[in-house]
């Protein structure tokens, strides 16, 4: 196996390295997730996920699937995320996902939101490791194959007590992959997490397990791995504050802003959100951002966020990008992708 030129890093399972984008709603669609993959290489950024994907009580339609997945194809797998608890509809919508060309369908147990708590979905099944399974099942059933169907879940809903039967049912359920986001339901997102929680789901199942939770830095991926035996680390929020935390490459200010431009760029490219709502986008990320120390004091965080004009926060990205070495580009900065 050669992580390098994107081959399979675990049989059966089509990342093509150990370090994976989480979904995030509202965040990682088609946009921000090639803006990101531009970035690596498949070795160093080894897939990433469609923020998930609600089903209800319909399966879903194979153009909203496409929407999902984007236009443009890279060497890094993109699943693409279902959340639901209507078995039917779930397995549907996991066949018309594949006809559609996901590579990969995964499942969520973890979203702590009332809708999807109010729908008996995401989060709220953490409660009945039985459902998880049955949720499983249905799906692994339907894509017969064609796919690896995975499974994230939270530690628990409101303890972690539980965290061995949730990691068995995935198991027994017939997935490829369990990730496993360390904190409970109830933990939401905060601050403090607890690692070994991942080295328990590690430990219940002999399943590949993709570790989540705090993954802040490009340092704490090999550090999760080590300390979790998981054979995957997922990164969130530390993607957005960081977008080559999956490579640890440093980046001046002047790259960090080209990127945060291009992002705006890439935005308004798609024809569906003008400068306005564009720059209002880009600007979210300061809410996390470390990369190229652009964002030195929690004033100048605030500096940047408050800034109600796209006229003038672009402005203020254009300056600090042309303060560039202009012939700054390095092997990382190539684009992976191949157009179909
Ligand atoms: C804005 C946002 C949106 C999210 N949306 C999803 C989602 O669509 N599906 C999912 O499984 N998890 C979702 N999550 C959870 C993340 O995938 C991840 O499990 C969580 O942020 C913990 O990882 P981190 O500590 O590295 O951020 C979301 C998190 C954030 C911050």
């Amino acid at each position: 196996m050669n992580e390098a030129l994107g081959e399979p890093l675990v049989a059966g399972l089509p990342f093509t390295g150990p370090w994976l984008l989480a979904p995030m709603e509202g965040v990682t669609d088609p946009t921000f997730r090639d803006v990101v993959l531009a970035l690596h290489r498949p070795a160093d950024l080894g897939g990433a996920f469609t923020e998930f994907v609600r089903v209800v009580d319909r399966p879903k339609l194979e153009r909203e699937f496409r929407k999902h997945l984007g236009e443009r194809r890279w060497a890094m797998p993109v699943g693409v995320q279902l959340m639901g608890r209507h078995l039917d509809a779930l397995a549907a919508s996991a066949c018309t996902a594949v006809q559609a060309g996901a590579p990969l369908v995964d499942l969520n147990f973890g979203c702590p939101a009332k809708g999807a708590l109010a729908g008996c979905a995401g989060s709220a099944l953490l409660k009945e490791p039985r459902a998880v399974e049955e949720v499983v099942r249905v799906c692994v059933d339907a894509v017969r194959g064609a796919v690896p169907v995975t499974a994230k879940i939270r530690a628990g809903f409101d303890h972690a007590r539980g965290v061995e039967d949730l990691a068995r049912a995935v198991e027994a359920g017939g997935a490829a992959m369990l990730t496993i986001h360390c904190r409970t339901k109830q933990e939401l997102y905060q601050p403090e997490v607890d690692w070994t929680r991942i080295e328990r789901a590690v430990n219940a199942t002999s399943l590949p397990v993709c570790g989540n939770g705090s993954a802040l830095v490009h340092g704490d991926l090999e550090r999760m791995r080590r300390a979790t035996g998981c054979r995957f680390v997922m990164v969130g929020r530390g993607a957005l504050g960081d977008p080559w935390v999956f490579s640890g490459k440093q980046v001046t200010p002047a790259r960090a802003a080209r990127f945060l431009l291009a992002y705006v760029d890439a935005i308004i490219a798609t024809g569906r959100l003008g400068e306005h709502a564009a720059a209002s986008r880009s600007k979210q990320l300061f809410r996390y951002w470390t990369a190229g120390e652009l964002v030195k004091s929690e004033d100048e965080r605030r500096s940047w966020l408050r800034m109600q004009d796209p006229v003038e926060f672009i402005e203020r990205l254009r300056t600090v990008a042309t303060a560039a070495n202009p012939s700054e580009r390095s092997l990382h900065e190539r684009p992976a992708a191949v157009r179909t």
